[in-house]
């Protein structure tokens, strides 16, 4: 009898922890290496923000606390719904966890059996397959290329779907293709949804405010009102206002939903960090413009990191709606020889040797279920960026 569960054996190691290893072992050895595969913003939080952190401790909020989230953070939730998406949720609508991850594993653990179908387009952010295997249920993958621009169209959704499947989860802008669906992208998919009663949908909005030009940002419970009995709307503070390490995210569905994640929550984390909640809460209600300020700084380093990249022979690099990714093809590239000799047969031999042989860390696009690929992640300066495209560019260059 194995010591480790079965349920473990059912989970992939990260592909990308090889990359990240490799990457540090040459920075020890002196390398100069530039990192981007790093899922998020290089700015601090703002200072109101902290603040807010700061006096949650000297105010003694340093207690459990309800175990789905204070009331009051529960409140400006529901306040920031109506305010930027034009969603009604009551108070028990919300779930308050652990990052939009914990939001996500939650759902997902008490809605799946063993059999459930969960369709994930791809290229995917690298949690959704293994949660759903840890879950008990089966991913469902269903590849969408760059020529439909990284989106999910209602014929794949549609062929995608069999008796079995439970939850769609869509996730717009995406992780890693930053990948957005306008109004009528999302309106073709719902509607095609009300016509499966079925079907639940997850849609992970956390790049919500990380969207560039025109953009409008949309969310299926919002574009289709009679979808949101059944759709789970998770979002988080971590992207938007640079708070990754406080670990506050949130979901909004029906309350049945709502107090099952509560119990399983119960059983693992309970309350989200007190001391988080307050800070989020006041990211929340304060004041807004930090997020003008990133969009724009990231609006600019997509710009900078498409055009670079499009002039690196055999690189095709769509320019995305959002996020602060972009997920450029390498397709001109495969087959190829490096200029130290390796065959670039693949989106990870081309990651493996652009790492050994410039000093540059991306993620392949394996990773993300979709090749040939990979995600370069722009959260960092404009002289890293411009540094970064110009020693890919000698490198492309350079395969014969
Ligand atoms: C697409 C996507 N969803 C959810 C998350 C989880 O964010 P957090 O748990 O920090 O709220 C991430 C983080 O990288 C992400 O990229």
């Amino acid at each position: 009898m194995g010591f480790l569960s079965d349920t473990l054996a059912r989970v992939k190691p990260s592909p990308t922890i090889a990359m990240t290893t490799r990457a540090a072992e040459l920075r020890a050895e002196g390398r100069d290496i530039i990192g981007l595969s790093a899922g998020e913003p290089d700015f601090d939080t703002p200072e109101h923000i902290r603040q807010a952190g700061k006096a949650a401790i000297d105010a003694g909020h340093t207690r459990y606390t309800a175990v789905d989230g204070t009331p009051s953070l529960k409140r400006a939730i529901c306040e920031k719904f109506a305010r930027e998406n034009g969603l009604d949720y009551a108070p028990s609508q919300i779930s308050v966890g652990t990052g939009g991850k914990q939001i996500l594993f939650n759902a997902l653990m008490a809605t799946l059996n063993p059999g459930d179908e969960v369709i994930i387009p791809a290229p995917y952010w690298v949690s959704y397959p293994d949660m759903v295997l840890l879950a008990g249920g089966t991913p469902v993958i269903v590849p969408c290329g760059i020529e439909t621009g990284f989106r999910l169209t209602p014929q794949a959704l549609e062929a995608a779907i069999t008796p079995r499947t439970k939850w769609l989860i869509l996730n717009s802008p995406s992780n890693p293709s930053g990948a957005g669906y306008g109004r009528d992208q999302m309106r073709a998919l719902t509607d095609l949804l009300l016509r499966h009663p079925d079907i639940w949908v997850l849609s992970d909005d956390i790049y919500e405010h990380l969207v560039f030009d025109d953009f409008e940002f949309t969310t299926p419970a919002q574009v289709e009102p009679r979808l949101k009995t059944r759709v789970l709307t998770m979002n988080g503070v971590s992207k938007a206002y640079a708070m990754t390490g406080w670990r506050i995210g949130y979901g909004a569905g029906p309350e049945p939903l709502i107090k099952a994640m509560a119990k399983l929550q119960s059983q693992s984390t309970s309350n989200p960090c007190s001391i988080s909640q307050y800070a989020a809460e006041a990211a929340l209600t304060g004041p807004q413009d930090y997020i003008s300020t990133s969009r724009e700084a990231f609006q600019r380093r997509r710009d900078l990191v498409v055009e670079g990249l499009n002039a690196c022979p055999g690189i095709d690099c769509p320019t995305p709606q959002g996020a602060f990714y972009v997920y450029p093809s390498i397709k001109g590239l495969l087959g190829k020889i490096s200029a130290a000799g390796t065959r670039l047969d693949s989106d990870e031999a081309f990651a493996n040797a652009l790492l050994e042989e410039t000093g540059v860390a991306v993620v392949f696009g394996a990773a993300f279920g979709l090749s040939p690929h990979f995600r370069i992640s722009y959260a960092t300066s404009d002289e890293q960026l411009t540094e970064a495209t110009a020693r890919i560019r000698r490198f492309c260059e350079s395969c014969a």
